[in-house]
């Protein structure tokens, strides 16, 4: 907390510096996910949180049509106008003017702007802070211009400038988080119905624990998209058979053997890990209400097998990190998180652990992968909101 009110002080003197005196400040946070993964887009659950990380951005009204941008942890402006809407070539400007973009297209009446972001969730590590931004722009946006539009639909804008301003096909999951995060609680997500319930995450006698592989393999976004197109093949497929069956949610992993086990293994491989993986949640969640951490943990190493052997998105250094705690009675559970091909590896760590776990694993992964171990203890928080 003594963090998040020094940057929302901070971005209020830069606000102040370059455009003058702000109209508010709002902070939507990064996310971890606990279970379920690249399931959002095969319309199953997922399970993740907001964390105490985020992003800020001060914003305030302007008289003209003109959008004036500065990240404040890059030292760099970027402008443009609200009817010179284009991708800018540069990365961070993209997940602002990709919101505007979507709520313009949906017809709502903006003006021109002034905003300054900034905040503590590390980039690229894969805690969605580009989720993050595009939820801050959304929301502050929705404020200034007193647009009407519910949390639903923002998330929703968000995913959008995502997928067709930014041209990542992501799924839902990092948008809902950041915007619907609470504060000690996970969030089970419907990603068919968007029907979702908070769950406690009881955090007494452990900690989160994330270890950044610090490496983003090049692949991480085309092998995405590719494999939103193996599983969407996969359906295709069944489908011919099960005509009801829409997406993997849909399927079970019988239907897989039936219709996939003969053919093409990639998709079949994809498509088995996805529907086991489904269930999987449903099966963690049931872990969570009967407070077996002990079996909760234990799916979270067989969902990294999976997305390492079957779903083939983890990389050397997340394997590295897994296999590294595997075997440690202090570690509940561990796996790679996110989209894969680097960011984070989460664990369950027993309290009083953390220190020595992270010193350890960071002596061994720089003999191994000569790199530095970064270490974050994160807490869940709430989502988006208004700070000042
Ligand atoms: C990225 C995407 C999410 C989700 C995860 C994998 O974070 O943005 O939509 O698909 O990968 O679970």
């Amino acid at each position: 907390m003594q963090h998040n009110t020094m940057i929302s002080e901070e971005i209020g003197r830069i606000y102040n510096e370059h455009f003058g005196a702000q109209d508010l400040i709002v902070r939507s946070p990064g996310r971890i996910n606990l279970i379920g993964e690249h399931t959002d887009y095969n319309m199953g659950f997922v399970l993740p949180a907001a964390i105490d990380k985020a992003i800020y951005m001060a914003i305030g009204k302007r008289n003209d049509q003109q959008i004036h941008l500065y990240a404040g942890d890059l030292g760099e402006s970027y402008e443009t106008s609200l009817q010179g809407l284009k991708k800018s070539g540069r990365h961070w400007p993209d997940y602002i003017l990709g919101v505007v973009d979507e709520f313009t297209k949906a017809g709502y009446t903006l003006n021109g702007f002034n905003a300054v972001v900034m905040g503590d969730v590390p980039l690229g590590a894969g805690l969605s802070s580009s989720a993050a931004v595009e939820c801050v722009t959304a929301f502050a946006l929705n404020e200034l211009f007193g647009l009407g539009i519910d949390k639903k639909a923002m998330v929703q804008f968000s995913q959008r400038a995502e997928n067709e301003f930014v041209g990542m096909k992501c799924g839902i999951m990092d948008q809902f988080a950041s915007m619907f995060g609470k504060k000690e609680h996970v969030i089970r997500l419907d990603c068919r119905s968007l029907e979702y319930a908070y769950m406690p995450f009881e955090t007494t006698d452990i900690s989160i624990l994330l270890f950044d592989t610090g490496v983003k393999h090049s692949l991480a976004s085309s092998e995405y998209n590719t494999r939103r197109l193996e599983c969407e093949e996969g359906v295709s497929i069944i489908h011919q058979k099960y005509p009801s069956v829409q997406s993997l949610r849909d399927a079970d992993a019988a239907m897989v053997e039936e219709c996939l086990s003969q053919g093409n293994q990639t998709i079949y491989r994809r498509c088995r890990f996805m529907v086991d993986e489904i269930q999987r949640v449903q099966d963690a969640c049931n872990d969570l209400v009967n407070h077996d951490l002990a079996s909760f943990g234990k799916k979270m190493y067989a969902t990294h097998d999976g997305l390492s052997k079957m779903y083939e998105v983890s990389c050397p250094e997340a394997d590295g990190l897994v296999d590294m705690v595997r075997n440690n009675s202090n570690v509940l559970g561990a796996r790679m998180m996110g989209g894969g091909f680097g960011g984070c590896t989460i664990n369950i760590v027993k309290k009083g652990a953390e220190k020595e776990l992270a010193e350890n694993t960071a002596e061994q992964y720089r003999k191994r992968f000569n790199l530095e171990l970064k270490t974050y203890v994160v807490a869940i928080d709430n989502g988006t909101s208004v700070v000042a």
